[in-house]
């Protein structure tokens, strides 16, 4: 099957928007230039065939039950088109944390690109990998370790954060699921 890829790629680049308008008020270079990188890699992205139905994980039934606000809207109306895995690093059968790859059904060229959601109340466990990184969250008040920093912080839903090449980062949800887009570039 081919996924329903132009609403797929309207998702995509309502999120860069999302991120490029949030890193632009706080006058984060890096945050704008990722957004800059998921638009232009949603913009020329090619459909991949994808060999069989997306794999519904126990969490995007939760998903599915999001408030529909202004920054989950296009996530919601493409949530049971994207390919949802298991995170191996978070040990987990998809109850408690899925990963959407957007590469796996898009050709992104060198640019990864995911939709992170983990339930409410639990953790994303810390990590690093050598590509730099920008989140932006569409739901989801969580406390986020990230850029370098040993602390957690409140991170709100429309927030931004960056990660340096080789920065450990984690998350740690709030009562609610948190959804958020990452771009590695
Ligand atoms: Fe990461």
């Amino acid at each position: 099957m081919i996924l329903s890829r132009s609403d797929v790629r309207a998702f995509l680049l309502d999120a860069a928007e999302q991120m490029k308008l949030a890193g632009s008020s706080v006058g984060d270079a890096k945050v704008v230039e990722g957004a800059e990188v998921l638009a232009e890699a949603a913009q020329a992205a090619q459909a991949l065939e994808v060999a069989s139905a997306p794999a519904l994980v126990p969490l995007v039934e939760r998903l599915r039950r999001l408030d529909p606000t202004h920054r989950t809207k296009s996530f919601l109306s493409v949530v049971d088109d994207l390919v949802w895995t298991s995170s191996p690093r978070c040990g987990c059968d998809g109850d408690s944390c899925a990963l959407a790859l957007l590469n796996r059904s898009f050709d992104l060229g060198a640019v990864t690109v995911g939709v992170l959601a983990l339930r409410g109340d639990h953790t994303y466990p810390l990590h690093s990998h050598p590509p730099q990184e920008t989140y932006v969250v569409l739901s989801g008040s969580a406390q986020w370790r990230f850029g370098g920093s040993t602390s957690f912080v409140p991170v709100p839903a429309g927030g931004v954060l960056y990660n340096n090449p080789d920065d450990l980062h984690s998350v740690i949800a709030g009562h609610d699921p948190v959804v958020a887009v990452y771009v590695l570039w």
